[in-house]
């Protein structure tokens, strides 16, 4: 289908442009990620004077309703895999999903029910799913994020465009794109999108952001992860997104999320063409551990 991605492409001006490379260039060459010095004394450290501003409970997240334990009803059929099988061949799938397959909201609903075993701080489970069906609403988000996609395409950071010198490396990046530009294209035929939600702002509350966004996010990415894994056990594939969060104001406003519910990505979900996915290349472990210290 002609989309054409390439009419829509949104060009950054130089400045914006050179501003990206700086900070990107920054960020890889120094250890500090590329903050001065003074925004890294500047950084807040521990709890301000008087301690965190009254906003850190918005209203809606006071009395949440009493939980219940919850047997999970799972009545799908899975495909044959360990553990380890399950957690290293669940990958991002763009390319081979049925476009043309619905799936079926027992499905749905049982990998969401999976999804809420997953672990959130101080039990607050501060997670809400929106699932998207509806052509006309997926067409409408798609629209935003194609145009997100044309801005990343330009961005030094995009898979593609990343300073790799490694031609093996670059072929990669270059796959990933490939990919990525084919989900671009077709997003609104994904059959399901999935929202993971997150029912407060971090920026809304005055604590170290790395303390207050590590809590918040992992609080509802880790279930979403689980979704992912519980879809790939049943024969579906899932790509997380979240480009499309260059524009949340105006995704909200096609779904009805009001601004303080943070979207945390948006899933795209369908039956997979095939189970035979393998582990991903990755790089190696040794390049990416410090035992005992840094
Ligand atoms: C935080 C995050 C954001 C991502 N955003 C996008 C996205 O907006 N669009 C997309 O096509 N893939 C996106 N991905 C998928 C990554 O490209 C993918 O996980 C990565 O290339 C590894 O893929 P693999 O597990 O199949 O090897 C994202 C992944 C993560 C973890």
């Amino acid at each position: 289908m002609a989309l054409g991605l390439e009419e829509r492409r949104v060009r950054l001006d130089e400045a914006t442009r050179d501003r990206l490379v700086r900070l990107f260039l920054a960020a890889l060459a120094e250890p500090e990620h590329g903050l001065s010095k003074d925004q890294i004394e500047a950084a807040p450290r521990g709890l301000p004077a008087g301690g965190p501003s009254e906003s850190i409970w918005p209203r809606a997240e006071r009395s949440p309703p009493a939980p219940e334990s919850r047997e999970v009803d799972v009545s799908t059929t899975q495909i044959p895999l360990t553990p380890d099988e399950l957690l290293t061949t669940t990958r991002a799938v763009r390319r081979r999903i049925d476009l043309d397959r619905p799936v079926d909201r027992e499905v749905v609903e049982e990998v969401l029910e999976i999804a809420l075993q997953a672990p959130t701080a101080s039990n607050m489970q501060p997670w809400s799913f929106v699932v998207v069906t509806e052509p006309d609403k997926k067409a409408a988000i798609a629209e935003w994020y194609r145009k997100s996609w044309a801005a990343y395409e330009e961005m030094p950071f995009a898979a593609a465009n990343l300073p790799y010198d490694d031609p093996a490396r670059k072929a990669l990046q270059q796959r990933v794109m490939d990919s990525a530009t084919y989900l671009a294209e077709h997003f609104e035929r994904m059959p399901v999108f999935v929202i993971p939600c997150l029912g407060m702002r971090p920026e809304a509350i005055d604590l170290p952001a790395s303390f207050v966004q590590a809590t918040l996010y992992s609080s509802v990415i880790q279930a979403a992860w689980s979704l992912q894994l519980a879809a790939r056990a049943r024969g579906l594939g899932s790509c997380w997104t979240t480009l499309h969060l260059l524009y949340e104001r105006e995704i909200g406003e096609i779904l009805g999320i009001p601004y303080e519910v943070v979207q945390t990505g948006l899933l795209t979900l369908g039956h997979a063409k095939g189970t035979d996915f393998r582990p991903g290349p990755r790089e190696p472990l040794e390049t990416k551990v410090h035992w005992e210290a840094w």
